[in-house]
């Protein structure tokens, strides 16, 4: 990876993408749809620096591959999980890794909605989030989008790394469609992969995380809950979110992906029926 810059805070990221990035990847031959989908994410991560990370400086590097392109945005503040930990009053960073697959979850709800990491997760061909101990990966390529987590102690800041593909397979304009839909084009529409609080919880069991689960998912009218790699669920969990929550948030149709077995089993067990695959 080239450093591309390094920046004090605070920074207009209009004008560093303008005038030092958007350039940067214009010499080495960037343009179309991977520019676009370049200026969304970075501007968007620019931004998150500049309003929530409370770090001195901000560095971008980056590198253009034969198929797509890398980008590194990298803080040295709070980490996006301590902060979404202290916003959302939740007991730590773990308890916040969840919070990045949702959309509509921002500690700042004044001057932000929630919308930079959910979309600039999605568009990218690989994205991934490193701060506080923890590194949320996000991957295109098979629906839904597959999402890791591993444990890398011991790191001050956020990075974010992304790969844009040289030709994506997706604009930008397809991925905000699909979670704003016809005729409002608003953003109520969200699809949560529920093995990464699984994989950050070690298994879902109680009321309390089915309530983690949930909490702001209200915001939306269509939620699509991805049960991909998850083998098993609670009973007080099913209960909780799928009779529960659902019961006292009508307003919201909520939807099941790839439930395996087990968990098909426990939502019959709990009276939820309508699973869509
Ligand atoms: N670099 C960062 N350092 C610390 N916290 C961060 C960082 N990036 C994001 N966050 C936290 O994650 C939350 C979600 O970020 P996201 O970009 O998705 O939404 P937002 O910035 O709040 O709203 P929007 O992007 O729509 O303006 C932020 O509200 C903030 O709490
Ligand atoms: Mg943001």
């Amino acid at each position: 990876m080239e450093t591309i810059c390094r920046l004090p805070l605070p920074f207009g990221e209009d004008q560093v993408w303008i005038d030092v990035i958007q350039p940067w990847l214009a010499q080495r031959g960037i343009d179309g749809e991977a520019m676009n989908i370049a200026g969304y994410v970075v501007s968007e991560m620019l931004n998150n620096v500049r309003d929530h990370s409370a770090s001195a400086d901000v560095v971008v590097e980056g590198m253009v591959g034969a198929q797509a392109v890398f980008v590194h945005v990298i803080d040295h503040g709070v980490g996006v999980f301590r902060r979404l930990a202290d916003g959302l009053r939740l007991t730590g960073p773990r308890e916040a890794v969840i919070e990045i697959a949702k959309g509509k979850r921002t500690t700042d709800p004044s001057q932000h909605t929630g919308q930079g990491i959910f979309f600039a997760s999605r568009v990218c061909e690989w994205f991934c989030i490193e701060a506080n101990g923890y590194a949320v990966t996000f991957e295109e390529g098979q629906e839904p989008i597959h999402l890791e987590f591993v444990n890398d102690a011991g790191r001050v800041g956020t990075t974010v790394k992304c790969r844009i593909a040289q030709q994506p397979r997706r604009s930008l304009r397809q991925v905000f469609d699909e979670y704003c839909p016809q005729p409002d084009i608003e953003f109520t529409r969200t699809r949560v992969a529920v093995k990464l609080m699984a994989l950050a919880d070690g298994s879902l069991i109680s009321r309390s995380q089915a309530r983690r689960l949930m909490a702001g998912l209200e915001r939306f009218t269509e939620v699509e809950l991805d049960f991909a790699g998850v083998a098993e669920l609670g009973q007080g969990f099913a209960d909780e979110a799928f009779r529960v929550w659902r019961n006292t948030h009508p307003g919201t149709d909520l939807r099941v992906l790839n439930a395996a077995e087990g968990v098909e089993r426990m939502l019959r067990h709990v009276g939820f029926r309508r699973t869509t695959q």
